[in-house]
């Protein structure tokens, strides 16, 4: 047992997504979400900065809260962090999210699966090995999304969709035909945490038969049986943290709207260097 929080980051507000199916299922945990706003967006700026990000992120919630855990709710930070960050913290869980190309590859019947993600996530050696290791299963359309997480992040602040639905738009129409006939991308994977706040806006282009996959419950999951197994898990009451170095009232706009958090629920700065 230990009441301790499981931290959880991102480089936005994306892992909000994420940090619901924890929610969901460790209603009795603690959690501490830094949003890194004031550093995004990931995907766009190369793998020393997210590194960088993610080495003083995990540090910053070790030192200033004791995490009992830590979940990186960014495909993009886990591609190019996770495996350093368990090698300096090897006392630490620490749960990283990936595109379920595996899931998305044997549910798929017309065997074409469509991934859209961040350039740094879908350029990433990781990304590529995984790929690489289900060529024979299936094959994957890839598509690099600049700017979208972007967009969905500002959405929030500005109430304002127009930009998040153009992207949606010429993303899923660069990859081809969507449906359930033989030749037609059937499956599409979300290979980013903030593109979990479009769904609807993918689910209008893709249309019906299209099974869209994100990472939530799956790292949900393996964060439980983690705990499980290391004796962590704590019995309540669980509460949460929302910390950001960006700008508190989108953080705590974005909780309310996707959480269903109170408005009194606040978001504090974090200063992380
Ligand atoms: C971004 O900041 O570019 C989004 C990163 C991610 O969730 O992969």
């Amino acid at each position: 047992m230990s009441p301790l929080p499981i931290g959880v980051f991102d480089s936005g507000i994306g892992g909000l997504s994420v940090l619901q199916a924890l929610q969901a299922a460790l209603p009795l945990e603690h959690f501490v979400y830094l949003d890194d706003s004031a550093y995004a967006p990931y995907g766009e700026r190369g793998d020393g900065h997210v590194v960088q990000r993610s080495r003083a992120i995990t540090a910053y919630l070790r030192q200033t809260h004791g995490i009992k855990a830590l979940v990186i709710a960014c495909n993009t930070a886990t591609m190019a962090a996770v495996a350093l960050l368990r090698a300096e913290h090897p006392d630490l869980p620490i749960i990283g999210v990936e595109p379920g190309l595996k899931p998305a590859a044997m549910a798929s019947q017309t065997k074409r699966v469509g991934v859209i993600g961040t350039r740094g996530t879908v350029s990433s050696a990781k990304f590529n090995a995984l790929r690489l290791s289900l060529q024979d299963q299936a094959e994957f359309i890839v598509q690099p999304c600049d700017g979208l997480a972007d967009a969905i992040s500002r959405s929030v602040a500005s109430g304002d969709d127009a930009k998040t639905i153009a992207f949606c738009a010429d993303y899923i129409s660069a990859m081809g035909q969507f449906g359930s006939n033989p030749g037609e991308i059937d499956t599409l994977v979300l290979g980013c945490t903030h593109y979990v706040f479009a769904q609807t806006h993918l689910e209008q282009r893709v249309g019906p038969q299209v099974r869209i996959l994100s990472t939530g419950e799956p790292v949900a999951r393996r964060t439980r049986q983690l705990l499980e197994a290391g004796g962590l898990l704590h019995s309540g009451p669980g509460g949460l943290q929302l910390l950001t170095t960006g700008e508190a009232a989108v953080l705590q706009a974005a909780a309310q709207r996707w959480l269903g958090l109170p408005a009194q629920q606040g978001a504090q700065a974090a200063h992380v260097h």
